[in-house]
C-alpha cells in the first residue's frame, strides 16, 4: 500500500507541476486516447500500480487545467495546497461524516469550520449549516428549510403531508437568477415555470422598484454575485420589502458571499446578513477541492426540520451536532475538513487577500482589454469580466482562438443579448504575471 500511495502522490505532484507548461485545454489526441479506457468490464483483477498508471497516463492529459494558474472559465477556484493535502488525509481517514457518535473527529472539525465561516462571512452567529456538494445543493437545502418554515407558519407540515393540498407558496426570483436555482426550486416542488420573475437592471440586479406585491407564504430568492457580471442585488431595500410582506429571504451567493470577507468588497453585501438563509460554494472562491458547498440557515431548527431523519438503528438526538441533521445526505465524506484546513491555513487575512487579489486581477483584465479598444459589458465590481470583441461571430472566433492557443482558458456567454467572453478570476494560484501573459494571449487572439 505504501508504494502505491507514494506513487499516487508523486504522479499528482508531477501533474500539478506540469500544468504550467501544458495547454489549459486537453489536446485532441489526449481526448482520443480516452477510448483506451472504454473497454469491456474486466473479468479479472489488475495490479493497483497498473490501474493507477493507466489512469494517469490516459486520464491526466485529457483533463482541463482547472487546478492551474490560468484557468478563467466558469467560476472555478483551484485547490489551495493545504486543502489538497487535507483532502488526501481525509481520504485516508475515510470517515462517514453522518453522525457525531460515529466520527467525533469529522463532526467537531466541521462544527469549528462552521463557527469560523459565520464569523468570516458576517452571518448571524448560531445559524445552522449543512456541508453539501455545491451551491446547487446548498440552495436546495436552505430552500427546503424555507419551504418548511413558510408552510409551518401557514399551519401546514410539508415534511409530513407533502405539497398536495398545501397552501400555495409564492416564489420570487430575479430575471437573471442562476439556472441551478431554478432547478433547485423545481426539485422542491415549486415548479420551474411558476416562479415570479422580477425585472433586473443592466448588471442583472433585481429592481427594487419592480418588486411585486406579495402576500401569504412566500420565498424571495436574491443573488450575491451574478455568474456573468458578478453583480449583487440591492439587499437593504429588497430584504426590507420582502420581510414586510412576511416572506423568507434566501440569498444565492455561490461565489459572491465571499465578498463579505474582503474589506474593499464588503460594501457589496451590505444588508445581506438580514436574510434568512444563504447558499455558497467552498469549491469556488475558498479554493477547496470538489465537491464542497455550504447551506446556512438563520434558524437551525428550520434546516433540521427539513433534513433530519430518525430510525431505530441510528443514533438519536445527542448534545452534539449530528452533521446529517442538516444535509440531504445521510452518509457522506467529511468535506468540511478541507474547509477547516483552508480557513486554518489562510486565516481571516489570507481569505481577504485572496478575494482582494482576484478582484484586482479582474480589473486589470478589464483595463487591458478596454485600452486595446474592446468593450467591457459589465461593471467589474468583483472577479467577473465580460468582454465583447465585436459582433457575435467575431467574439466567438476570438474565444475559440484563446482556447486553441492554450495559454489560458475562458468560455463564452450571452449577456442580455450580447455575445461575450467571460473571464472569472477565482484561484489562489493566479499571479499578476499570469494575468499579463493571459491578457497578451487574448489580445493576440483578437488581432
Ligand atoms: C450564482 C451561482 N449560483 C449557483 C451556482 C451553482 O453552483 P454549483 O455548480 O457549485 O452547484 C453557480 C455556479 O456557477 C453560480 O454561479
Amino acid at each position: 500500500m505504501k508504494e502505491l500511495l507514494e506513487n499516487a502522490a508523486w504522479r499528482s505532484i508531477r501533474y500539478l507541476e506540469g500544468l504550467d507548461t501544458r495547454s489549459a485545454a486537453p489536446q485532441p489526441a489526449a481526448i482520443a486516447r480516452l477510448a483506451e479506457l472504454d473497454v469491456d468490464l474486466p473479468e479479472l483483477p489488475s495490479a493497483p500500480e497498473k490501474v493507477l498508471s493507466l489512469l494517469d497516463e490516459v486520464g491526466s492529459p485529457a483533463t482541463m487545467a482547472m487546478a492551474g494558474r490560468r484557468f478563467f472559465g466558469f467560476v472555478i477556484g483551484g485547490s489551495l495546497p493545504v486543502t489538497l493535502a487535507a483532502n488526501w488525509l481525509a481520504g485516508a481517514w475515510d470517515q462517514n461524516a453522518a453522525y457525531y457518535n460515529s466520527t467525533p473527529g469529522a463532526a467537531v472539525i466541521e462544527q469549528v469550520a462552521l463557527r469560523w465561516l459565520l464569523d468570516l462571512l458576517k452571518l448571524p452567529p448560531g445559524s445552522g449549516a449543512g456541508f453539501v456538494t455545491g451551491a446547487t445543493m446548498a440552495n436546495f437545502s436552505a430552500l427546503a428549510a424555507a419551504r418548511h418554515a413558510v408552510l409551518q407558519r401557514a399551519g401546514w407540515n410539508v415534511e409530513a403531508n407533502g405539497l398536495f393540498g398545501a397552501p400555495e407558496v409564492t416564489v420570487v426570483v430575479g430575471d437573471e437568477v442562476h439556472v441551478s436555482m431554478i432547478k433547485a426550486l423545481g426539485m422542491l416542488g415549486f415548479g420551474r415555470s411558476r416562479l415570479v420573475r422580477v425585472p433586473v437592471d443592466g448588471q442583472g440586479r433585481m429592481r427594487a422598484d419592480a418588486f411585486p406585491k406579495i402576500s401569504g407564504p412566500a420565498i424571495v430568492c436574491l443573488q450575491a454575485g451574478n455568474v456573468n457580471t458578478g453583480a449583487f442585488d440591492p439587499f437593504p431595500e429588497l430584504i426590507e420589502q420582502a420581510h414586510r410582506a412576511g416572506a423568507w429571504v434566501h440569498v444565492d451567493g455561490a461565489f459572491g458571499l465571499w465578498a463579505a470577507a474582503a474589506p474593499s468588497r464588503e460594501y457589496l453585501v451590505q444588508g445581506m446578513a438580514e436574510a434568512d438563509s444563504w447558499g455558497t460554494d467552498g469549491h469556488k472562491w475558498l479554493n477547496v477541492p470538489y465537491d464542497s458547498g455550504l447551506a446556512f440557515v438563520r434558524d437551525p431548527d428550520a434546516l433540521r426540520a427539513a433534513m433530519a431523519i430518525t430510525a431505530e438503528y441510528l443514533p438519536t438526538t445527542s448534545p452534539n451536532r449530528n452533521p446529517s441533521d442538516f444535509t440531504p445526505e445521510l452518509s457522506r465524506r467529511g468535506r468540511g475538513i478541507e474547509v477547516w484546513a483552508a480557513l486554518c491555513g489562510l486565516g481571516r487575512q489570507g481569505v481577504a487577500e485572496l478575494i482582494e487579489r482576484n478582484c484586482r486581477q479582474a480589473r486589470r483584465f478589464a483595463e487591458g482589454l478596454q485600452n486595446a479598444g474592446f468593450e467591457i459589458l459589465n461593471s467589474v465590481v468583483l472577479n467577473q469580466v465580460l468582454v465583447s470583441f465585436g459582433d457575435a461571430e467575431t467574439t466567438q472566433k476570438v474565444i475559440a482562438s484563446v482556447q486553441a492557443d492554450g495559454t489560458c482558458w475562458c468560455g463564452g456567454t450571452v449577456w442580455q443579448g450580447q455575445t461575450a467572453m467571460r473571464i472569472s478570476v477565482s484561484s489562489w494560484a493566479t499571479s499578476d504575471e499570469d494575468v499579463e501573459r493571459s491578457l497578451a494571449a487574448m489580445l493576440g487572439a483578437a488581432k
